[in-house]
């Protein structure tokens, strides 16, 4: 099999630091490696696998001979780069959402739409946080039963938005405590000892773009129906790391919480946690820091006909982002895509 070389874009970032460790953790098996970010880190030092290597500024002549370029560096900055990198033969996988509902790229998440990776153009989109934990949970059940209508409702944590809201929960959370005035600059109001019903800006419909991320995705990656109904509701929660949702679905026909349990148990990427009776149930702190999706609280839905409701706790940073970056990486390689 060929080697290629891979450059990480905002490898100095939240997601991008994930990247580079999970590139170790999955053994990609690379030529050249290389470190990019915006001028701000350039000339910072990363180890890596026993090495130092010296972040360099992004400019389009940092992408000559790359064949695979990892991108977590912001919407814009894709869309600067995307073009330069298409040119010069290499293959763009981006977690920003600059590509995601684009026709001409596949939207995917590692062995749940691999197919659809055969269609690119240049460019792979890695779908949003709270999408990507979700597909790997539906996407078994609905190869069983199809989704009729889907409800989703969100818990995310502050790693989500980046170095500069961990950092903001952290010194807001001080704050309070030592009774400060505390100035809220990530977030539209304090998160510390709070929930906000907000997650990137508000849309016409009155849903915020976050949540429309989750509907739309999630038809483009399930290939259900465009007209398939599906509602999400996003909340931030004061939490370090790890995303929780609730979930609601509804199907074509009849399936029991037994025969989801069942499912789910032999499901790539999942772990099911379902004892209530013992208190056993995912929560975030089970989920911060390693690759499985988990599950718990499956029971029937007692809203929907044909319903069920289930608890759903995954490491944003890891599913949502940095591990299915990786794992397409390998799909490509293996592919032999780039
Ligand atoms: N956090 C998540 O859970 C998550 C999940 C899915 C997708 N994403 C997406 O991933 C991206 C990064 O998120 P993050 O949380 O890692 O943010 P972050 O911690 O703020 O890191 C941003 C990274 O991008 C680099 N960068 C910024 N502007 C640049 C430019 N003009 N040229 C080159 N590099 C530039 C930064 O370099 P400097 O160090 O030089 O500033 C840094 O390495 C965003 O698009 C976000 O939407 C994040």
């Amino acid at each position: 099999m060929r080697k290629p070389n891979i450059a990480i874009l905002g490898a100095t970032g939240v997601v991008g630091r994930e990247i580079t460790k999970i590139i170790d953790e999955l053994k990609i098996d690379f030529n050249e490696i290389k470190f990019l970010s915006s001028a701000k880190s350039a000339g910072s030092e990363i180890e890596f696998q026993g090495k130092k290597y010296i972040v360099e500024e992004a400019k389009p002549e940092s992408f000559d001979g790359v064949n695979i370029v990892l991108a977590s560096a912001g919407g814009s900055t894709s869309q600067k780069f995307a073009p330069e990198i298409v040119k010069r033969g290499g293959v763009l996988i981006d977690n920003s959402s600059a590509f995601r509902m684009d026709k001409d790229v596949p939207l995917v998440i590692a062995y749940v739409n691999d197919e659809d990776l055969k269609n690119h153009k240049g460019i792979i989109a890695n779908p949003n946080c709270s999408t990507s934990q979700l597909m790997l949970v539906l996407k078994p059940l609905n190869d069983i039963v199809k989704i009729k209508r889907l409800i989703v409702s969100t818990y995310q944590a502050v790693s989500g938005a980046g170095l500069a809201a961990i950092n903001e929960l952290t010194a807001n959370t001080k704050a309070v405590l030592a009774g400060e005035e505390f100035e809220n600059k990530c977030f539209k109001k304090p998160i510390a000892f709070n929930v906000i019903p907000q997650i990137d800006v508000f849309c016409d419909n009155g849903y915020t773009k976050e949540e429309m991320k989750v509907a739309n995705e999630t038809k483009k990656i399930l290939h259900l129906a465009a007209d398939t109904p599906i509602s999400c509701t996003a909340a931030r929660v004061p939490v370090y790391n790890g995303h929780s949702e609730a979930v609601d679905i509804e199907f074509e026909e009849n399936i029991s919480p037994e025969e989801v349990r069942e499912i789910l148990k032999n499901s790539f990427g999942v772990t099911v946690i379902d004892n209530p009776d013992n208190y056993e149930y995912p929560t975030t702190r089970d989920a911060s820091g390693v690759n499985p999706v988990f599950v718990g609280r499956i029971r029937k839905n007692l809203a929907f006909e044909n319903g069920i409701s289930l608890w759903c706790v995954a490491d944003n940073l890891r599913i949502g982002a940095a591990l299915n970056t990786v794992r397409l990486c390998r799909k490509v390689i293996e592919m032999d895509l780039y």
